[in-house]
């Protein structure tokens, strides 16, 4: 059995996607959530599916993480002896030690394919930038700023989208496809690295 953290801070559609496509297939995987929001809609969502959630516990609007969060976070980790961490809509930097002791087991997901449109609001980047495909990246945490090793990118056409909403839900659902897949290969340890290159094993 793995144990796996998803951390989230805002609706939850990615990590509820994880957790209700892992059951669907079977995964032997122990989830638990964690929010930097108390009142992040992804709470209710993760209690629904019988999840328990961990609330940070200094609020602050900073990218930064504060240090008891840190502690808080270092702390549950241990104690819940958890093998990988899922960022899924995080919106704080997750700390040097943390992704020290997390070496290439911290993934994300982003909505665009990176290196394009990197930080936030990246579906209104890519749309009001005019491209014609965007899509998502699932990627190996590194100290920057969506940055780290790809594992995965799906590429979605938007080439007829009249608003960045559209691109945000035509992203959104590719996004869940992405990091599910992403899950399997990380599970089944189904890649290397070369450089800054994930290779993916058959
Ligand atoms: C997703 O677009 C994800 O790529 C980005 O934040 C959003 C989170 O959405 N990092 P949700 O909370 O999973 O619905």
């Amino acid at each position: 059995m793995k144990k796996i953290a998803i951390f989230i801070s805002g609706t939850g559609s990615n990590m509820e996607s994880l957790i209700s496509k892992s059951r669907s297939a079977d995964l032997d995987i122990d989830f638990l959530v964690v929010s930097d929001k108390p009142d992040a809609a992804g709470i209710e969502r993760a209690k629904a599916l019988g999840v328990k959630v961990h609330i940070l516990p200094e609020a602050s609007d900073s990218w930064r993480m504060s240090s008891m969060n840190e502690k808080f976070i270092a702390d549950l980790l241990e104690k819940e002896s958890v093998d990988f961490i899922l960022l899924a809509g995080f919106m704080k930097i997750v700390s040097k030690k943390i992704i020290d002791k997390f070496k290439m087991k911290i993934i994300n997901i982003h909505p665009s394919l990176l290196p394009s449109f990197r930080g936030k609001d990246a579906q209104k980047q890519a749309f009001e930038y005019g491209v014609k495909v965007s899509g998502c990246t699932v990627h190996f945490i590194d100290e920057e700023v969506d940055t780290g090793p790809i594992i995965l990118q799906f590429p979605a056409d938007i080439s007829e989208c009249k608003s960045a909403d559209e691109v945000k839900n035509i992203i959104l659902n590719i996004e869940h496809e992405a990091y599910f897949a992403a899950l399997n290969i990380i599970l089944e340890g189904r890649w290397r690295i070369e450089g800054r290159r994930v290779i993916l094993n058959d």
